[in-house]
Parts: C-alpha cells; structure tokens; sequence
C-alpha cells in the first residue's frame, strides 16, 4: 500500500529532509585528495547527531556505517573505511536522516580533486537522468513515465541504467511502496497522486548494466569495472507536479 502523506507528515518530511541535504553541501567541502571515507562518515555521523536526529544507514539490516561512499566503479552501498580517495576518484555520498521519526534521503556524486574526463561524463549523465525523472512528475503521470525518461537520457549517452535497484516511497519508513525503477514504458505503472513521497536515484554506469556484489555483503560495483555515478532527491508529489524535498535552492522550481 502506497502511503498518501496528510499535512502534518510532509511538514516533518520537508524537515528531515532539508537536513539530509544541509549534511550533503557540509560535507562536499572535505571531500578531497586524502581523506578516507570513515572520516567523511565520522564527520557526518557527528553532524546529523548534533541536528538531533539519527543516520538511518547505522545498524540498517545490518549496515555497520552512517552513510554509504561509493568510489569509481562501486555503483552503491559502498561501506565507509580506511580507504582513501585520491585526486581523479569519484566518490557518491549517500546520506539519510531520521528527524522527528521521518526519514530524508539524498545523494550526490563527487569529484575527488581534479575531475577525470570520464568521471566527467558519467556525473553530468547521471545528474541529467535524475533531473529528467524528477521532471517527469507532472499531473497525470504514472510511475513507467519517470523510469522511461530516466532511461531515454541515459541510452542517449551511450551508459546503462542499473536494474536491481530503484528508488523507494519513504517516511515512517527509510523503505516504502512504491519501487521507483528507473527504466519502463510511458502511460504504464501507478498513477502518481498528490501526496506521495518517493526517491528518484538512477545508478548509471558508463559501460555495461551488470552488476556484482562484494565478499563484504554490500558494496555494489559494476561487473565490467566501468565507472558508476547516482544522485538522489527525495520528492513529494503536488497537485502542479513536485517538489524536490532535499534541494536547497530554486534548481527545481516548477
Ligand atoms: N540510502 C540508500 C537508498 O538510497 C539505502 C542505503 S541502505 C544501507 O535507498 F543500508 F546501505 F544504508
Ligand atoms: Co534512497
Ligand atoms: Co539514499
């Protein structure tokens, strides 16, 4: 069942939500050649505690950090550690709070130092699939239309839209109905209704769509070792189209 949120739940999710972002551009200013990414955790952990509410990752099935960090070819649910990034790299961030008992979800995709050409190319791919899910939302829409939209960018680009993941319904819950998935067929799906809370998060690879799992049962990384980039945004669904919960600026007016 897919929740429809009342007044007072999405006036807790825009909270939750604008702190999940607020950690996001905190933490883009340590993100350089050096650090390793347990001490881009530690220094978010801290944040988000001193915020008064909880990372949702920590303890999550079983997660042992409070955020996930996804170098190159980690496609998602990387685990924070000593390794450390190195100028070239590309780092995806994944942060989700819970404020109040309601969970905000949002993730960016990094340049560590100077970009790399590739890296480039797989972020502004990836960001140009979330935008054009996000835009996808309009009254009337259904769920094939942003999954279709996602995916149209993305074989335009020449890059591949990852299958076994998709963004999620969220509030009382890090993990709600509806699956968002990022590929699909235009008019198809649930009808999108005022109300709803889900994430878009498209994980596009630069080469193939497989994937693989890592020995420690959880770090995604692509089969082909081609580079992977996500972002994420968490969206309410209005009665003109949307509104982007964890964006901080005008970016996403409509
Ligand atoms: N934040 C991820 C998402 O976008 C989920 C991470 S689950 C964890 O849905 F356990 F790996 F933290
Ligand atoms: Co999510
Ligand atoms: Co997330």
């Amino acid at each position: 069942m897919i929740h429809i949120k009342t007044a007072e739940e999405i006036t807790a999710m825009r909270q939750t939500c604008r702190l999940a972002a607020e950690t996001l551009l905190m933490i883009a200013s340590h993100v350089a050649h050096g650090i390793t990414t347990q001490e881009l955790n530690d220094i978010c952990h801290d944040f988000i505690v001193s915020q008064g509410a909880i990372p949702s990752p920590l303890n999550y099935r079983g997660f042992p950090k409070s955020i996930c960090t996804s170098v190159n070819q980690q496609v998602c649910h990387g685990i924070p550690g000593k390794r450390i990034l190195k100028t070239g790299d590309i780092v995806n961030i994944d942060i989700t709070t819970c404020l109040n008992g309601f969970h905000g979800d949002t993730s960016k995709t990094f340049h560590v130092g100077k970009p790399s050409p590739k890296g480039i190319k797989i972020c502004q791919v990836a960001k140009a699939c979330l935008d054009a899910g996000i835009r996808a939302v309009t009254p009337g829409a259904r769920l094939g239309d942003i999954g279709n939209a996602i995916e149209q960018v993305a074989l335009a680009n020449h890059c591949s839209v990852v299958r076994e993941y998709c963004g999620h319904g969220i509030g009382r819950d890090f993990h709600e109905e509806p699956a968002v998935l990022h590929y699909g067929r235009p008019h198809t799906g649930t009808p999108l209704q005022p109300g709803m809370i889900f994430t878009i998060e498209p994980m596009i690879n630069l080469g193939k769509a497989e994937i693989r799992h890592l020995p420690d049962g959880w770090t995604v990384v692509t089969r082909d070792h081609s580079l992977s980039a996500q972002f994420e945004h968490t969206i309410l669904v209005t009665e003109n189209g949307f509104e982007v919960l964890t964006s901080l600026d005008d970016e996403y007016r409509n």
